[in-house]
């Protein structure tokens, strides 16, 4: 979950890096530090707890002097968030510093090893036996990069490592299951846990695959395998722009990101029809469809899953990648697993992938990062074509999952040419809805809920996806107590906590008024706020939003002013909307 980046070229280092590491603090953003190996030769390691900011305002990372360094951000796993857990870690001899992100599953065991060589440690992560195994590995005489790939060979779990050396304008890299990326520039070199640690710099990358062992210097970017036998990798250029990785006029990229929905979910349905079609055929010649995901990916595929029963008269199974191997039972050569991610690194999502693989099932993919682990696993891919999400909520990515399932489900159904339509359709209600007046209308309701301690929401068919993925929503970045039920749970033992003023959000359509409306009832009857989200007004709502009846894709248009007013909570109870406490952008541990 930590962010990386890593630079070696002719200007100094620590701008480029501190810059890097503010882009991608969305990673994680408990910890941070930098490693610069000096023109003297001495590398220079100042790291500290914090945000970003705050720690270069207390070290003066720009104070740092040479043209090679790694920096990252934190998210922390093993050891608490303190000075001495922070990375970059320090060999016990003090020339060998490491960042890392995941985990070394066994570290205990080579800790153990370490202290019966007589080395010591000063912190509680995982992290710091790699350097000091490196350094063990170089007392028998090997060089630097040999003890490096020697040493990494012996790491059991999830990781991306960056290594340098006092004295050597090098970084040694590698990677199993968390994510790597080059970047190839103009006499310099890049290498980063995601595009946009250097996307100001160069749009050509070079994707790092698991055991891949990378040497950046000033010669340029060589990939090894872990044996060090010479790889070749291919050169990609990536359309995403640093506007995209900007936040512009907003105060947060959440805002931003709620608001270019009007676009993205254009992007979304404009998919290549070709590789749609290859899917829906896939789809239709499949025995048995698994629908695989986490978090607000996994209430796309919910929402997915009736929409498929609906339009395309289909069953398809959906299950929470983290359960995925409890299923595995049920898969075949014939069947076909879709693995949807945003990031296409979420550690549970590549599990998934990883139990279908091995039961020779056909893995597809719904993923918005290129060259993501997903992405690079997949038999094909549905890109989402979003664009750089960097605030850790999923909104714009939410709804594009949303459209690319949706007009899966049409093709599939041998309706493509009305799902596109239905999708266009979609240009102006989305951007009414996220048009300032909206957006004022919705403070108010804001002011409203933002002491509240709990808040429920409700809805049926297509909109109870919609209410569990509002109160992740909510409760992810406002940190209020927020559940969403189907309306006809409700009664079945939450109604007890229902008491004069509890909030409680409605989402309807016109096939499930009549039933939907009678659970706000009830609620209403028990002293219950109601605010309700439909095509038009009900006397039980006190507060009403209007959302247009667009049918299969109203999980696009309802949720989205419920982005906006979780947004909104953020902002008035003093949250960070863009870095939520306790989160980080993609789960790339267990
Ligand atoms: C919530 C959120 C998470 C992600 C989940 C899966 O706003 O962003 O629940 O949806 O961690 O992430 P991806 O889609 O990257 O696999």
């Amino acid at each position: 979950m930590c962010g990386i980046i890593g630079y070696v070229g002719a200007k100094e280092a620590a701008p480029i890096i501190l810059n890097g590491l503010k882009r991608l603090e969305y990673r994680g953003y408990d910890s941070a530090g930098i490693a610069i190996v000096q023109p003297s030769g001495s590398t220079d390691v100042r790291k500290d707890i914090g945000r970003v900011a705050a720690i270069d305002a207390k070290l003066d990372f720009l104070g740092m002097k040479g043209t090679i360094g790694i920096g990252h951000t934190r998210w922390a796993t093993h050891g608490g968030v303190t000075q001495n857990n922070a990375h970059p870690h320090i060999s016990n001899n003090g020339k060998i510093v490491v960042i890392h992100n995941g985990i070394v599953e066994n570290y205990q065991d080579i800790k153990r090893r370490l202290l019966d060589e007589g080395f010591t440690f000063y912190g509680e992560t995982d992290t710091e036996t790699i350097p000091n195994l490196i350094e063990l590995e170089m007392r028998g005489g090997k060089d630097f990069e040999t003890a490096a790939r020697d040493a990494i060979k012996q790491l059991d779990g999830y990781y991306a490592v960056l290594a340098m050396f006092d004295g050597e304008r090098k970084i040694v890299a590698s990677r199993d299951g968390s994510p790597l990326v080059a970047g190839v520039g103009a006499g310099e070199n890049f290498i980063g846990s995601d595009i946009p640690a250097f996307l100001e710099h160069t749009k050509t990358v070079m994707y790092i695959h698991d055991k891949d062992f990378v040497v950046i210097d000033d010669a340029g970017i060589r990939f090894k395998d872990l044996d060090g036998r010479a790889i070749e990798r291919p050169v990609h250029s990536i359309d995403w722009s640093l506007e995209q990785a900007q936040k512009g006029d907003f105060d947060h990229f959440m805002m931003k990101e709620i608001s270019e929905q009007v676009d993205t979910v254009q992007k979304a349905a404009n998919q290549d029809k070709e590789t749609l079609f290859a899917v829906a055929d896939a789809v239709k010649k499949a025995k048995g469809v698994f629908l695989v995901a986490c978090g607000s990916s996994y209430h796309a595929c919910l929402s997915a899953s009736y929409i498929f029963s609906k339009i395309a008269n289909m069953h398809v199974n959906l299950v929470l990648a983290s359960e995925f191997s409890n299923y595995e039972h049920f898969l075949t050569p014939d069947t076909l697993v879709i693995a949807v991610s945003q990031s296409g690194e979420t550690i549970d999502v590549l599990d998934a992938v990883r139990t279908a693989r091995r039961k020779g099932s056909k893995v597809m993919s719904i993923v918005n990062v290129m060259g993501s682990s997903l992405h690079r696993n997949s038999d094909l891919s549905l890109m989402l074509n979003a664009g750089p999400e960097i605030c850790v909520l999923s909104t714009k990515t939410y709804t594009a999952q949303l459209a690319v399932l949706s007009l899966l489900a049409y093709t599939v159904a041998g309706r493509y040419d009305e799902g596109r339509e239905s999708l266009q359709y979609l240009w102006n209600v989305i951007y009414n809805l996220t048009a300032a007046n909206t957006r004022d209308y919705i403070k108010q309701l804001a002011d409203k809920l933002k002491d509240k301690e709990h808040v429920f929401l409700i809805g049926r068919g297509l909109q109870y996806p919609t209410a569990l993925e509002a109160a992740l929503k909510i409760k992810e970045v406002s940190y209020i107590h927020a559940e969403g039920f189907s309306g006809g749970e409700l009664k079945h033992g939450t109604i007890a906590l229902i008491e004069p003023g509890t909030p409680a959000i409605v989402f309807s359509s016109a096939d499930n008024e009549k039933e939907i409306i009678s659970n706000a009832m009830e609620i209403k009857a028990r002293g219950g706020y109601i605010i309700g989200v439909n095509a038009h007004s009900n006397e039980v709502f006190d507060f009403f939003i209007k959302t247009p009846e667009v049918g299969l894709l109203n999980p696009i248009v309802q949720i989205i002013p419920v982005q906006i007013l979780a947004y909104q909570l953020a902002v008035l109870r003093g949250c960070d909307p863009d870095m939520p406490r306790n989160l980080a952008k993609s789960v790339t541990v267990k």
